[in-house]
C-alpha cells in the first residue's frame, strides 16, 4: 500500500488516467471525508461527516468523485435545496489534492455536477465562496459562468480552516443559472456575453501571505472590511458580480454590472 502510494506520488499526473463519477461505496465517501480534512486542515468536529454524505446523496444531492487509477483525488459534494418553491441544489464542498490543482479537474466536477443536474431537472446550483480567494472567484465566475448577487457576514463563525486565516468566514453566494445565455453561451464558446462594467472590487496577490501569518493579519481583516462594504452597497444598488480580471502578477478584481438576465427564485 505504502508503496503504490509512494509510486502514484512521484509520477507525473495524466489528465487521461483521471475519471470522474458518482460515489458509489461507502468506501469511496470516507475518502471523501480524509480529502476533506486534508485540503481543509479542519478539526475532527468541524468536518462534513461521513453519515452527511450518505445521506446528501440519498436525498438527491451529489457525491461526485475524480478518480486516479481507483484513487480519490478530488470530489463535488451537494444536497437539495428549496426556494420560493423551487428546488435546487446546494454545493457544499469542491476539493481537489494539492498536486491535481490547475489541471482544469475542479472544472470538470462542476461540469459533471452541471450535467447531472440538468439530467434530474435542476435549473439552479448555488455555492458560496470566500471572496478573498482570487482562485476560487475566478474559476466561478470566469469558467463556469456564476455570478453573484449576495453576500453574506461570517456565514460559519470563525473556523479552525488553514484556508481561512482566522478571519470572520464572510462569503458571496454563487447562482450558477444551468440554462442562463449566460452559462451555454460561455459553455459553448469559451466567452461569456460581455456587459458594460459599472465598478470593480480589488483582491492584491499578497492576501494569501497576509492571511497566513499573525503579524500581517490585521491588514488581510482590513481588506475583508473595505471589500465587505463595497459588495453590499454594490449588491443594494442592483449590480452583480459578472467578472473576473486577473494580471500577471496575480492580483484579482471582481467586475461588476446589471444582470439582464430574469433567472431568480424570489425567497430566502
Ligand atoms: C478550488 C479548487 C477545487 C479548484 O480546483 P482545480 O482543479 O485547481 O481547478 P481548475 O484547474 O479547474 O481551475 C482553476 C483555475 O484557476 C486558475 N488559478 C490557479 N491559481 C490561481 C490564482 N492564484 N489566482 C487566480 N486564478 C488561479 C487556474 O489557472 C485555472 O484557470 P485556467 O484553467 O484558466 O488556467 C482547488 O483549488 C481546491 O481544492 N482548493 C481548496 C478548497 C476550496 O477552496 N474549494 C472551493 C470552495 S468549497
Amino acid at each position: 500500500m505504502a508503496t503504490s502510494q509512494t509510486a502514484r506520488a512521484s509520477r507525473p499526473v495524466s489528465k487521461d488516467s483521471l475519471l470522474i463519477r458518482k460515489c458509489q461505496s461507502l468506501e469511496e465517501m470516507r475518502a471523501c471525508v480524509a480529502l476533506q480534512k486534508e485540503v481543509w486542515g479542519l478539526t475532527d468536529i468541524e468536518l462534513v461527516p461521513l453519515r452527511m454524505f450518505v445521506v446528501g446523496e440519498k436525498v438527491g444531492g451529489q457525491v461526485i468523485g475524480a478518480f486516479d487509477q481507483g484513487t480519490l483525488v478530488g470530489f463535488a459534494f451537494a444536497i437539495p435545496g428549496v426556494r420560493g418553491g423551487h428546488s435546487f441544489l446546494y454545493s457544499q464542498m469542491l476539493a481537489v489534492r494539492q498536486r491535481y490543482r490547475n489541471a482544469g479537474l475542479g472544472r470538470r466536477l462542476k461540469l459533471f455536477q452541471r450535467e447531472d443536474a440538468l439530467a434530474r431537472g435542476f435549473e439552479l446550483m448555488e455555492w458560496t465562496f470566500d471572496p478573498l480567494e482570487i482562485k476560487n472567484a475566478y474559476l466561478n465566475l470566469e469558467k463556469l459562468g456564476a455570478i453573484t448577487r449576495r453576500y453574506n457576514r461570517n456565514q460559519y463563525g470563525v473556523t479552525s480552516s488553514v484556508l481561512q486565516g482566522h478571519l470572520p468566514t464572510d462569503r458571496l453566494v454563487a447562482e450558477w443559472w444551468l440554462k442562463s445565455k449566460r452559462v451555454e453561451t460561455l459553455l459553448a464558446t469559451g466567452a461569456k456575453p460581455s456587459f458594460e462594467v459599472l465598478a470593480a472590487i480589488s483582491v492584491p496577490a499578497q492576501i494569501y501571505d497576509w492571511k497566513a501569518k499573525p503579524e500581517t493579519r490585521a491588514q488581510a481583516q482590513a481588506l475583508q472590511d473595505r471589500n465587505r462594504e463595497a459588495f453590499l452597497e454594490a449588491f443594494a444598488g442592483g449590480l452583480a458580480a459578472l467578472g473576473y480580471e486577473r494580471d500577471p502578477q496575480g492580483n484579482g478584481r471582481f467586475l461588476l454590472g446589471r444582470w439582464e438576465e430574469k433567472w431568480a427564485y424570489s425567497g430566502s
